[in-house]
């Protein structure tokens, strides 16, 4: 089943999800309809917030056939160097800016098995983490973007904002 992704401006992408507390079969369907709309819109991550399920869980598929599973996933490490690099989201279509990362990451999840794992990181997955993670605690990349491009971006989130009030 392929979900609606929910855009800009809809309460849901603001708010902080909750843990999962049982990967049941419910939980591993909803994962599977994610893997399903992420590859329907050629994203490289769906976070389950941004289909209007508040739940800390994402998916990731950076390259094609790899796909990761991420249920309540938490940061070990980020280091101190960052970097800067483009950045999209299928929330906020149309925009595309450079967003500032750490450069490596050390992270902790459950798949979708319940096995832990740990794993480190570094550019576009890394950077996918740190992006899907966001998305948890209601954290956009928009929020992170330079002041110059902030106001570049401005009336478009608002239009985006308008929309997605009238749907
Ligand atoms: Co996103």
């Amino acid at each position: 089943m392929i979900y609606d992704i929910k855009i800009y401006g809809n309460d849901c992408l603001r708010s902080v999800a909750e843990p999962v507390t049982e990967i049941n079969s419910e939980i591993i369907e909803t994962l599977n309809n994610m893997v399903e709309t992420m590859r329907n819109i050629r994203g490289v991550g769906l976070a389950a917030p941004q289909v209007g399920i508040n739940k800390r869980m994402f998916v990731i598929e950076v390259e094609e056939g790899d796909v990761r599973i991420v249920i309540n996933p938490e940061f070990l490490e980020m280091s101190e160097e960052k970097e800067s690099n483009e950045e999209g989201c299928l929330s906020v279509p149309g925009i595309y800016k450079p967003v500032k990362r750490s450069l490596t990451i050390k992270i902790k999840y459950q798949n979708e098995k319940g096995e832990e794992i740990i794993e480190e990181a570094s550019e576009l997955l890394g950077r996918a983490f740190q992006h899907e993670y966001d998305h948890l605690d209601g954290v956009l990349f928009v929020d992170k973007v330079s002041p110059v491009a902030k106001r570049m971006i401005t009336k478009k989130l608002q239009m985006l904002k308008k929309e997605a009030n009238r749907g």
